[in-house]
């Protein structure tokens, strides 16, 4: 049965086991592997080169779509596998190697790691592990639950491994568009106007030469934890959907709202289910990852389509979804990442952007991805792609946390991921700061009035003022701009 899954008969005789296929990985090898947030990843040959790595001294750089699921970055890691990583991670383990500097980290634009590989400004890929739902008769392979960088890893790595993974029904056939822009100077418009547009092929292309190895194996994607909204989520949810609202009502917008794209987590959950009970209809999506929200104002007739370039969703939905494909098969589409993120297209189709902020300043630059200044949290990915270039650029976050010890409003960022030009509106669960057509010292005011938690607001009011006292166009008192930090590493809380 497996393998009438490799329809191209002169390949059958690749299949291994997956230790024997992770020995095709060796020691300084630049891999490039499927895997998009948790969706689509390698579950057999990458874990078990991990394996490998306990025992031998073997370490490789390691690029991916995105995240990996099944816990295995952290295996990676803890069995001092990589040396370099990148474009994008979410592992507690892998974390903290680099964080201590044990491993190299590449904190990468999503829609960058496939261009930096095209123009050759990144090493070449030695070897490729793609999860496949099943290989065709001309050889060319259909991704599964992600689309990530596969295209780029399967045109250019000198070899391939293919996961087949049978626990994917091999109706995945058409939810992929597989399209990739010329190489500079010869790139000319991607043709796409609409997040249904098709532009591609159903399955990426492959020179069958290259294919050193096929593995089998039957697990499904880790599940997406979905974390319940909570009174913080739900208030920030509340202050979107009534701006939405307003903008309706003052022309800017229809209740159709214009394409979403939403970064995943509680936030971006809460605010896509608060959409259930609006007046809003007919929404579409452009973003990067579908989570259970939109399966669930699919099926509430709220969201008519939805592209992205993986499903990352729980146990429940994935079922509901993957069990029943011809009902959602018209409603979405999955890309490769840097056609997903491409910032002309994000700009032309006017998408709003929600994402999620560790912390932001008085001005509104916005830090997503570094505690206090230097440890990496999990990376930009896809947000500055589209934050950048979106029609609204939306950034979330609490107002305070750690029994309100630590303020994510805050004089200066410790880290800028997004600068002040890229962040339109500014929302926490106190309120939100619409800074669109504000000069600098007028966004400070609308932020401190609006998105700081009480017990701050005095605080940041009194550095602003003192700030403004000295004068500049985007005032600071440079002694100080640090101190709500370094107060917190010194006596636990930022509070004066
Ligand atoms: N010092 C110490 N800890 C701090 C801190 C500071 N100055 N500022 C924030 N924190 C802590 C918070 O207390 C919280 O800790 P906890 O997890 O123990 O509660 C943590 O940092 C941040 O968690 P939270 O506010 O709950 O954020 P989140 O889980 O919603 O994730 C991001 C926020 C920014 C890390 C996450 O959205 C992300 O990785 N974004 C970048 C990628 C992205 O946006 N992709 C877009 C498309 S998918």
């Amino acid at each position: 049965m497996a393998y009438e899954r490799i329809r191209l008969a002169s390949l059958k005789d690749k299949v291994m086991p997956a230790e024997q296929a992770a020995l095709l990985i060796k020691n300084g090898m630049v891999v490039g592997s499927s895997g998009f947030t948790k969706a689509g990843d390698s579950k057999a040959v990458l874990p078990a080169f991990a394996a490998r790595a306990k025992r031998e001294n073997l370490k490789i750089t390691l690029m991916t779509g995105a995240s990996l699921g099944h816990d295995t970055d952290g295996k990676l890691a803890e069995a001092g596998a990589l040396s370099k990583r990148m474009p994008f991670q979410v592992d507690r383990t892998l974390r903290n190697k680099i964080n201590a500097g044990e491993v190299l980290f590449i904190d990468q634009h999503l829609s960058e790691s496939a261009e930096l590989l095209h123009s050759k400004n990144l090493p070449p890929v030695d070897i490729a592990v793609i999860e496949v739902a099943f290989i065709d008769r001309d050889g060319s392979i259909v991704p599964t639950t992600s689309v990530g960088n596969s295209v780029t890893f399967a045109a250019l790595a000198k070899q391939v491994i293919l996961e087949i993974n049978t626990a994917v029904s091999e109706d995945v056939y058409g939810i992929h568009d597989i399209y990739q822009a010329e190489d500079y100077p010869h790139r000319n418009v991607i043709p796409i106007v609409a997040p249904w547009n098709k532009i591609g092929r159903k399955t990426i292309p492959l020179d069958p030469s290259k294919v050193v190895g096929i593995v089998f194996t039957d697990m499904l994607d880790s599940p997406a934890d979905i974390a319940v909204a909570d009174s913080k989520t739900t208030a920030i949810a509340k202050h979107i959907l009534n701006f939405f609202e307003n903008e309706v009502l003052l022309g800017h917008l229809t209740d159709r709202l214009l394409p979403i794209q939403a970064g995943i987590g509680k936030v971006a959950n809460a605010v896509l289910m608060g959409f259930k009970d609006s007046n809003f209809y007919d929404l579409t999506m452009f973003s990067e990852v579908l989570q259970d929200s939109t399966f669930d104002l699919i099926d509430a007739g709220k969201l008519s389509f939805a592209s992205a370039s993986s499903v990352t969703v729980s146990a429940d939905c994935y079922q509901r979804v993957f069990g029943d494909l011809q009902k959602y098969r018209e409603k979405f589409v999955l890309r490769p990442q840097n056609i997903s993120n491409t910032p002309g297209l994000i700009r032309r189709l006017g998408i709003i952007a929600i994402n999620t902020a560790i912390e932001f300043d008085l001005y509104g630059n916005v830090n997503s991805t570094h505690i206090s200044g230097s440890n990496i949290m999990n990376g930009i990915g896809g947000s500055g792609d589209f934050a950048r270039n979106a029609y609204l650029s939306i950034f979330v976050t609490q107002a305070a946390s750690k029994e309100n010890a630590i303020s994510h409003v805050l004089p200066m960022v410790s880290h800028v991921d997004h600068t002040e030009h890229d962040v339109d509106i500014l929302v926490t669960d106190v309120g939100l700061a619409d800074l669109r057509g504000l000069a600098p010292r007028e966004r400070a005011q609308k932020i401190i009035d609006n998105c700081v938690h009480p017990d701050y607001k005095e605080q940041l009011q009194s550095y602003f003022s003192r700030a403004c006292e000295r004068g500049g166009h985007t005032p600071h008192l440079l002694e100080e701009a640090f101190s709500w930090h370094l107060r917190l590493a010194e006596a636990g809380t930022m509070k004066k």
